[in-house]
């Protein structure tokens, strides 16, 4: 089926070939576009540093063209040497695929609200067709000021993607609003900014890793799921425009902190969370591990070892299935899709978990598989829908989830 090859995206270098342009404007918080650049670099980005003539006051034209082994692009004409090149900004705007301004200060921010084109960043922003995004960082009563605030709005509208400052230190003592974003994170919204928008405003409700049920104050039941392949399709679904809820088990892989994650312990937990935010999501995935069954009875003390005896019972009770209950009810605009992991009748096993849980599209992983599920970085799986079965190939677990999210699209 072409439904999972509409495009491809490497996701060891999710930026490879993509041409990134990173202005820099004269904030304290310069010095970090330089680490900035070193992470687009490594995501396979090639990257034309745009400096202003009040940043190179922060960090020099030295540091940047040497790291981005190209010059620096800053004066739009040299007085003094008759630059040729006057129309420089206009080739290098044209051939960027994304543009990056961090930090951006309160100045360039006013100029580029109100269309003053006075240098080569903004006479570059002015003449680009791709995405632009703003990383402002100023001091708090500047960011906060009705003015910036004003300016930061128009952007808005004028289609510019502005990106959250964070609160904390800044450099000139005060605490507050105004510190430009990490740069992991930049990064972050720079992938997504170029990853095709398949799932554009779709609500997504996920659920991720293993469960923990408590036998007493000290020990609990779970499972080896570690919430990768979760994770990875949550992260994807972000990356493509989706509003992802996730609902995470006590997963060992951490979970992007641009991610709205919810924490839960047990299935009982999980299952009460699932169902809170059931109406308003569309999409509904059920990747968790979820431990079948519980304690019967919790012990509020530690349980003690008894001397004479080489045994202990323990008395389980059934936990609820959180898929096959949110597939008995009423499912309007709601997609849901779950996973089996299989060791024996995979495919027949699978197609009857489908119907039983009035599921939309089951992922069958099987435990036969070498390189395949729990813990591996790679899976290999089927997609099976009612009407069609998919096989994949072994496979990258985000290149998994970015062809389940493909077929998703098309549901
Ligand atoms: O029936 P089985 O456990 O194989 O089904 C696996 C699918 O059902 C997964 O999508 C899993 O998240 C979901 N499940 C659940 N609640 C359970 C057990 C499994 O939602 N108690």
């Amino acid at each position: 089926m072409e439904i999972i090859n509409s495009f491809f995206i490497d996701t060891n270098q999710p930026l490879k070939g993509k041409k990134i342009l990173l202005g820099v404007c004269g904030s304290i918080a310069a010095y970090k576009s330089v680490f900035l650049l070193r992470l687009l670099q490594n995501q396979g980005a090639e990257v034309q540093i745009i400096m202003t003539q009040n940043a190179q006051k922060f960090v020099t034209t030295l540091t940047f063209s040497t790291l981005s082994q190209k010059p620096v692009f800053s004066y739009l004409w040299h007085e003094t040497t008759g630059n040729q090149d006057w129309s420089q900004h206009v080739q290098v705007a044209q051939n960027a695929d994304l543009i990056i301004i961090a930090p951006a200060t309160m100045n360039t921010l006013s100029k580029l609200a109100h269309g003053t084109c006075d240098d080569a960043l903004t006479a570059t922003v002015f003449s680009a067709s791709c995405p632009v995004l703003i990383a402002p960082a100023m001091d708090k009563e500047m960011y906060i000021s009705p003015q910036n605030q004003k300016n930061l709005n128009l952007l808005k509208e004028f289609g510019y993607q502005i990106l959250p400052s964070e609160s904390g230190f800044l450099a000139s003592g005060l605490e507050g609003l105004g510190r430009l974003l990490e740069p992991e994170k930049i990064v972050e919204y720079c992938i997504s900014a170029i990853t095709p928008k398949i799932l554009n405003e779709k609500k997504f409700l996920i659920n991720v890793g293993p469960t923990q049920e408590s036998i007493d104050p000290v020990r609990f039941i779970s499972n080896h799921s570690t919430g990768k392949m979760g994770i990875a399709i949550a992260k994807w679904a972000f990356r493509m425009g989706a509003q992802v809820t996730l609902i995470a088990g006590p997963t060992t892989v951490p979970i992007p902190e641009y991610l709205n994650s919810i924490s839960v312990k047990s299935a009982l937990e999980m299952f009460e969370a699932m169902q809170n935010h059931f109406h308003e999501a569309e999409i509904i995935i059920g990747t968790a591990a979820v431990a079948d069954f519980k304690p019967k009875n919790y012990a509020s003390q530690k349980i003690k070892k008894i001397d004479d005896s080489d045994t202990m019972n323990l008395e389980l009770s059934k936990n609820p299935d959180i898929l096959l209950e949110l597939g008995k009810q009423k499912k309007t605009y709601q997609k849901l899709i779950g996973f089996a992991l299989e060791s024996q009748n995979e495919l027949e096993n699978a197609k009857s978990k489908l119907k039983k849980k009035n599921l939309d599209l089951i992922v069958l992983n099987s435990l036969q598989q070498e390189g395949a599920t729990f813990g591996h970085d790679t899976n290999k799986v089927f997609f099976i829908s009612p009407n069609y079965i998919i096989e994949s190939e072994l496979l990258h677990k985000e290149q998994i989830a970015i062809q389940l999210l493909q077929i998703i699209a098309n549901l």
